[in-house]
């Protein structure tokens, strides 16, 4: 059984995997980086300094919990971008160095395909593959949201994307004008549960072309209805606000959703990313009638797993080839 140790250093969670050529999860750890709360965002040297010192250690967790060794690994999968130049740098330098000293071949993974292969994984003592192609797939956290046609197992075609902030943005750009903590979406959703949806009339950008999505007008929506408000006025009304937000942005994304899969005639549709964890969403897409799959909450969001998942489908370079590999900040695919 060919095992594949991932790497994934693409924002602020320094991330190490192991994970079976046939997708089965064997380890998955995940070191969250809190220091960037007291910053209200992910600071990027921050993130870089931090993954230097965890990356060894979280390496090492995952061969143990996956009660492996370094000389039982035969490939070594490493996110190469998009994400923070200097974050990805530190996984990418590490998978080189943990392939190159023992002559492994190395995969170099898109961050984004990760997600989408998050699908394909099995998590061990659980049933049968998430979902199988072809699905519409989207891909919505703090970083990036994405709409992609997922017709094989290697690739995906991008349907729509923001144009400005994303969806995971806009919660935590939400909160923080309601005063709530980073990461914001969570906080968000627990004081939307005593407000009123329909309470204030967000917008929700419906005249972009195509499967695009915007979000930067329902947060300046909200800054202006906050600044109407004044201070009390905003407290007093914080749950209704929030409520109001949330279900903008809900629908946004719902909208789209069900424009996709109308368009591609498809039935399937994924969802990943640490926005699918926000449950008036879930329950929002559930009632599309498309079969709706949403991998464990700790594949949404960024992980490994998901890198060393999508390595099984990605021509890995043997030793040696890999040893100029640099990493990427932006865009889908590696620019060769
Ligand atoms: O995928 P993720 O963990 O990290 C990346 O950004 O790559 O996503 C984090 C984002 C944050 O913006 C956070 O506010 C949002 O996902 N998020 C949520 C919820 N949980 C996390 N947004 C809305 N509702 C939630 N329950
Ligand atoms: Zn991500």
């Amino acid at each position: 059984m060919t095992l594949i140790l991932a790497l994934e250093t693409s924002c602020d969670d320094t991330c190490a995997a192991v994970v079976t050529g046939d997708g089965e999860m064997r380890s998955n750890v995940i070191s969250s980086q809190g220091i960037h709360d007291e910053y209200g965002g992910v600071v990027p040297e921050i993130a870089s300094r931090h993954h230097l010192e965890l990356v060894n250690a979280v390496v090492d967790d995952a061969l143990r919990r996956a009660d492996a060794t370094l000389d039982d690994i035969d490939l070594v999968a490493v996110t190469q971008g998009p994400g923070l130049v200097g974050a990805l740098l530190v996984g990418v330098a590490t998978a080189k160095g943990l392939a190159a000293s023992r002559g492994l071949p190395l995969a170099a993974v898109d961050h984004l395909q990760g997600h989408v292969a998050a699908n394909f994984l099995r998590v061990a003592g659980a049933a049968g593959p998430i979902l199988e192609p072809p699905f519409v797939c989207l891909i919505a956290s703090g970083g990036h949201t994405l709409l992609a046609r997922v017709e094989d197992h290697d690739g995906f075609a991008v349907l729509g994307r923001t144009l400005d902030d994303a969806a995971g943005e806009a919660f935590d750009k939400g909160a923080r004008l309601l005063g709530l903590p980073f990461p914001g979406g969570p906080a968000l959703e627990r004081l939307a549960r005593d407000g009123d949806a329909q309470a204030f009339a967000f917008p929700v950008a419906r005249n972009l072309a195509g499967l695009d999505f915007s979000f930067a007008g329902v947060k300046t929506s909200l800054l202006y209805k906050v600044r109407e408000l004044g201070a009390d006025g905003a407290r007093e009304r914080a749950a209704d606000l929030a409520a109001s937000f949330q279900h903008a942005v809900v629908e946004a994304l719902a909208a789209r959703c069900e424009q996709a899969l109308a368009q591609t005639g498809l039935t399937r549709l994924a969802v990943g990313g640490g926005v699918a964890a926000n449950g008036p969403l879930r329950a929002r897409l559930a009632a599309l009638g498309a079969t709706v799959g949403i991998p464990p909450r700790e594949l949404c969001t960024d992980n490994a797993a998901m890198i060393g998942s999508a390595a099984r489908f990605v021509a890995a370079q043997p030793f040696a080839a890999y040893l100029g590999l640099d990493a990427y900040a932006s865009g889908e695919r590696a620019l060769a």
